[in-house]
């Protein structure tokens, strides 16, 4: 689907009435979930007494409680109550393999087992995932490992000032970056400003000039206004929209980015947490033909294993980690880590990047994306009377129903708009995990390798059923 389309279909769903479900089936569909979830109940009483909101993880808090995990085979997960899910959660974008994925989870278990976990220093796989990634994107000439996507966008902004001797960043607004002090504004509604920033010192965030999603004028204006107070030291983006497309991305705007970088002088970072070997073999970069300075990689590096971040791009700007002539600044741009790029991290690094590009993984996951959403479009057609629509950028769906995060905040009643957009975003979600398929926030879906047909199916059924739920207008 064209970004017109896409744009025109969000807002005809913004600016027309929601389509709840009826009281009586939400309560049904409450019922239901909790009765063949009992155990999964239990924990969450258990975990409020000594969890913060009893549960940690941004991604687990489904509608009415949180479900505890099992375990994951293939594109399958299975809580503690024994309940088979048809998963597009994916662990957050990272699982492109599938789950448990024997030829590497192998490799780990028999390095546990002969090695144990690290040491605190060096080795060998270190290289071997440098190399992987490096092979990979093609534009990467150095990397250095963190510890999560959050700490390699802290790293990334520091290099770029040291590099370049500015000090502004241009952050876009419904792009998310984890969690660092400078970059959490506007987060998840374009506009929002600092509604997300509590307990961060507006000092933080002085140096971030935020623009909203596609103002090709404003994010000029933010480098030309940024001339007299300090510079762009560099440009942020989610080259494919903000929260991994949700907020689709005009097609010139990553080669307008470019540009403006040019002309300023300024570092444009490409945060490829989630589009990283999953857009395409080469990430973003390559999907969208344009050569960032610095890239930020994230979980899909280590397939589901921990500590896994890393800031790469051009030797002459990472050169300054280690100080010395890249450094503008004369000074060298700091950054730690006791287990970043540990044995076991980089290790499962080295070989699911080596697994990934063998199997193809990217291609098979974005051809199963591209059936299942035209069959989604062709079953919401059946339904003239809903405006739902779904649309995918290779293994990434994003699916609209209440678009919950395209309200646009100069509405009066935006606030409200959005929370009762998400709280019947949540019992449609509900309706679907009782047919055991699983999403991400009632708005996206990642596939990986090894969807197939009777996960197509059953993933049609549960739509099917969500479909016969909401009264005909
Ligand atoms: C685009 C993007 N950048 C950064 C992050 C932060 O990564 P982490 O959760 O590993 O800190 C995320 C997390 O989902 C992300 O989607």
């Amino acid at each position: 689907m064209e970004y017109e389309e896409i744009i025109q279909r969000k807002k005809n769903i913004t600016e027309s009435p929601v389509h709840p479900l009826p009281e009586e089936t939400v309560h049904r569909l409450v019922k239901e979930f909790t009765q063949c979830r009992m155990r999964s109940k239990q924990l969450y009483e258990e975990a409020k007494t000594c969890l913060t909101e009893g549960v940690q993880h941004n991604l687990s808090p489904t509608f009415p409680f949180p479900l505890a995990m099992d375990h994951g085979e293939g594109y399958k997960l299975y809580d503690v109550d024994g309940n088979e899910y048809i998963d597009y959660l994916m662990c957050g974008a990272p699982i492109i393999l599938g789950h448990h994925f024997k030829p590497l989870d192998e490799k780990i278990a028999e390095h546990i087992r002969t090695k144990g976990p690290t040491t605190g220093l060096t080795s060998e796989y270190e290289i071997l995932a440098a190399k992987q990634i490096k092979k990979m994107m093609p534009t990467i000439e150095k990397i250095r490992f963190v510890q999560s996507g959050s700490e390699a966008i802290m790293a990334a902004l520091r290099i770029a000032r040291v590099k370049t001797g500015h000090r502004k960043i241009i952050k876009i607004d419904g792009n998310y970056h984890g969690w660092g002090d400078q970059t959490v504004i506007g987060l998840h509604v374009p506009g929002t400003g600092m509604m997300m920033s509590a307990g961060i010192p507006p000092e933080c965030l002085a140096n971030t000039i935020t623009v909203m999603p596609n103002d090709f004028q404003g994010l000029r204006k933010a480098f030309i206004d940024a001339e007299q107070q300090g510079k762009v030291a560099a440009c942020l983006v989610e080259a494919n929209g903000g929260e991994a497309g949700t907020h689709p991305v005009h097609p010139e705007w990553n080669r307008y980015v470019r540009e403006l970088c040019d002309e300023y002088g300024s570092l444009m970072i490409m945060d490829e947490v989630i589009t990283g070997f999953r857009l395409a073999k080469g990430g973003a970069q390559e999907y969208y033909n344009v050569k960032p300075d610095l890239v930020t990689l994230g979980k899909i590096l280590m397939h589901g294993y921990p500590s896994c971040g890393a800031v790469a791009g051009r030797s002459d700007v990472l050169e300054v980690l280690a100080g010395g002539e890249g450094s503008a600044a004369g000074s060298h741009a700091f950054v730690a880590g006791t287990m970043a790029a540990n044995a076991l991290s980089t290790m499962a690094c080295y070989y699911a990047l080596k697994y990934v590009d063998e199997y193809n993984a990217s291609e098979k996951a974005a051809a199963y994306a591209e059936k299942l959403t035209s069959k989604l479009n062709s079953l919401f057609e059946t339904r003239p009377d809903l405006p739902f629509f779904a649309y995918n950028q290779r293994s990434i769906i994003i699916y609209d129903t209440t678009a919950f995060f395209s309200v646009d905040v100069r509405r009066p009643d935006a606030l409200m708009q959005v929370m009762n957009r998400m709280k019947i975003a949540k019992t449609y979600q509900l309706a679907i995990l009782n047919k055991g398929v699983m999403t991400l926030a009632g708005s996206r879906m990642y596939t990986c390798m090894q969807h197939d047909e009777y996960a197509l199916e059953k993933t049609l059924e549960a739509w099917e059923y969500l479909l016969s739920l909401i009264p005909k207008k």
